[in-house]
């Protein structure tokens, strides 16, 4: 089949008014746009200005009025507690009625900003659902993060209510939020009056009289009342989610309503193949920006069915658990990140345990959140035998840049490409000096303004902010701070970040928030954090640290100190296990950390000896430390001159 993909493109480049027009057909509105796009709102535009929406009423009530009530929306399905559990869409908007009524009594209005800070419970999109019914603006905050973290999104954000779980389920373990929930509060300048505790069994914790109230017990009260969806503008915004930045303060990515769903509804059918009725899995976390879109906002805005995993791809209990899920639930696609295919690989390089599901019902697989090598790659379209689909994004955009529209008829795979960029996306590579890059060259990622609906219009309370990180560089154009090129065909290829944002097991995080972290030990006088290639997470942070002159403190000591603070002030997930005492950090005459050529002695790669370089011995000590560690060094390019 030949794919509609060019003329489609085509259309969507000759006329983006008229072809998102159209695509707006894929949602219910209370009042249409009177401009599909306004070029004079917002720092580059907005889209769908004028309409009048709900997203909650898009996601239930609307499938429920044309008759599919009993057609599940959410399968749970949880190996670390042992639960399953499914919900129609009558059943999810009983659900979600019940919350919104509760957090009207709690006084929640339109454009109020609600915390959630739960793990991957169906009670979590109950709460995100329940947010935007009132039209209130929900901001989740990933499990993995710390109390400060937590801290510094209740400032950022200033929410009137934080909705959170008792605790969070991992491979191994149990991890109370309670604790880090109360001593993020008591740490915030913003003052929280009411928490909304869902407790698990698992893990119940005590509840603070006056503040915190028992999420099931206030719900089940309000069992029957009826809460109506409250019409919001458009361009109102659903939720904020923050990701890392070049500094410590997370940036608050913004997304609206109206272009959101527009987009989203549009990438279901064109990019996954999916519609109402089919079974749709992400496994993410609803954390992220592909559990905000993909687990959550997408499948029910077409009337799909979406699968809530809460488990790891290998120990809960082993790696056929995906396998387990795919066959059990008839899921259509799976979408996930490398990181998991690679520790599923790790374990059960064969597909011993893959081959003893039916896996009939899997039309493709798709693979986003950090490069992906063409070796697990491969390894997946082996084991599989179907399509396996590289798509790139960002927490920004909220739907794909550029994937393959297997929806509109496949393109030929290339591996190591992310294919082509959706309608929507005008994407160029550009030199650091806002020229075109040829063909094949590589450069920085850039998108043609206006981005297209629901990318992010600014950043929470941050326009200046907005323009500095985004748009100042490269005038005209969204700086993706991805650098990548195109080939001949415009195929995309994504290979490295342009910014100290370093990718863990597909998680998104800033080694110069790190950096701020390990510089507040009082005998680190400076410091460097780098992403090193890692076999199973892609990347993994390494950090390098100066002491002050006159330290007498073991340097073990201080080096398991620095690690300790990020895991305690960043998160576990930060991953930051090694830190390493150098003499001196290798520097140019100007001043700059050579973070880069850091990277490739510790990554293998060949490196040369900056001609500005401070001090060349500098990087031979970087050398042998690493060497001694046994990190890096085994390549001939980096081997300790003899
Ligand atoms: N809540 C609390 N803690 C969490 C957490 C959460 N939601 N997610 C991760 N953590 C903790 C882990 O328990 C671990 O803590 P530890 O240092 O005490 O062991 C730490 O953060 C690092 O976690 P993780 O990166 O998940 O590493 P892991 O070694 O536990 O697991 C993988 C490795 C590959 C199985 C796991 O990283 C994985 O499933 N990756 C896929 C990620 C993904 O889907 N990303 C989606 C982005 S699109
Ligand atoms: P996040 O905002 O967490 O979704 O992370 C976005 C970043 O992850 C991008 O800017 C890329 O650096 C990286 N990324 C996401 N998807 C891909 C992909 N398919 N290939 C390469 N890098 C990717």
């Amino acid at each position: 089949m030949t794919s509609a993909y060019p003329e489609i493109y085509q259309a969507w480049k000759n006329d983006p008014q008229t072809f998102w027009g159209k695509a707006s057909a894929l949602i219910d509105w209370y009042k249409p746009a009177t401009k599909i796009f306004d070029p004079e709102q917002g720092p580059y535009g907005r889209w769908f200005a004028g309409a009048e929406c709900n997203t909650c009423y898009n996601m239930l009530d609307r499938h429920i009025e044309a008759g599919r009530s009993d057609v599940p929306a959410i399968l749970y399905d949880s190996p670390v507690s042992g639960q399953k559990a499914r919900f129609t869409y009558s059943e999810t908007l009983e659900q979600v009625m019940r919350l919104s009524a509760v957090m009207q009594d709690f006084d929640i209005q339109k454009g109020d900003r609600v915390l959630i800070y739960m793990p991957m419970v169906p009670q979590a999109l109950f709460a995100m659902m329940a947010c935007a019914r009132l039209g209130a603006i929900h901001s989740v905050v990933f499990g993995g993060f710390s109390a400060d973290e937590l801290a510094a999104r209740i400032d950022d954000a200033t929410p009137a209510l934080i909705i959170a779980s008792s605790c969070g389920l991992e491979a191994n373990k149990t991890v109370s939020y309670k604790p880090l929930l109360d001593k993020a509060i008591a740490s915030a300048k913003h003052q929280i009056k009411h928490c909304l505790i869902h407790q698990r069994e698992q893990c119940r914790c005590e509840l603070i009289t006056g503040r915190d109230h028992d999420f099931t017990e206030l719900c089940e009260q309000a069992a029957g009342r009826e809460v109506p969806c409250t019409s919001v503008a458009a361009t109102d915004p659903l939720y904020i989610l923050y990701t890392s930045g070049t500094t410590g303060k997370p940036k608050g990515v913004v997304r609206d309503n109206g272009g959101y769903m527009v987009a989203l509804a549009w990438s279901m059918g064109a990019l996954y193949d999916i519609h109402a009725g089919d079974i749709f899995w992400t496994a993410s976390d609803i954390g992220w920006v592909v559990g905000h879109s993909y687990i959550v906002y997408a499948p029910l805005l077409i009337g799909a069915t979406t699968v809530l995993f809460e488990g790891k791809p290998v120990g809960t209990p082993d790696a056929g658990t995906f396998w387990r899920v795919v066959a059990e639930h008839k899921v259509k696609v799976l979408f996930t990140a490398p990181t998991a295919l690679r520790a599923i690989k790790r374990e059960d390089p064969e597909g011993k345990l893959l081959h003893q599901y039916d896996l009939s019902s899997l039309e493709a697989l798709y693979l986003a959140g950090e490069r992906a090598d063409p070796n697990t790659l491969e390894w997946a379209e082996q084991m599989l035998n179907r399509p396996v689909i590289d798509h790139w994004w960002q927490t920004e955009t909220g739907w794909p840049i550029a994937g393959n529209p297997r929806g509109l008829g496949i393109l030929p795979v290339k591996h190591g490409s992310t294919c082509v960029p959706m309608p929507g996306y005008d994407v160029q590579v550009l030199d650091d000096a806002g020229h075109p890059a040829k063909t094949g060259e590589l450069g920085n990622i850039v998108i043609k303004l206006p981005m297209p609906p629901g990318c992010l219009p600014t950043l929470w309370q941050a326009d200046q902010r907005f323009h500095e990180a985004y748009l100042d560089e490269f005038e005209g154009y969204y700086k993706s701070a991805d650098a990548g090129y195109m080939d001949e065909d415009g195929y995309i290829f994504i290979m490295s970040r342009t910014d100290d944002i370093i990718n863990v097991a597909g998680h998104r995080l800033s080694t110069g928030s790190m950096e701020e972290v390990i510089a507040g030990h009082p005998q680190v006088a400076e410091c460097a954090v780098i992403g090193i290639a890692d076999k199973l997470k892609g990347q993994i942070p390494c950090g390098f640290i100066v002491l002050k002159a006159g330290v007498t403190q073991a340097h073990s000591e201080i080096e398991a100190e620095c690690v300790e603070r990020v895991r305690d002030q960043i998160g576990p997930v930060a991953a930051l296990r090694t830190v390493l005492t150098v003499n001196k950090l290798p520097k140019t005459r100007s001043g700059k950390i050579l973070r880069s050529t850091m990277q490739k002695i510790a990554d293998h790669e060949p490196w040369k000896m900056p001609a500005t370089i401070e001090d060349p011995q500098t990087l031979d000590d970087i050398r042998d430390c690493l060497h001694q560690r046994g990190i890096g060094t085994c390549s001939e390019a980096t081997k300790p001159a003899a």
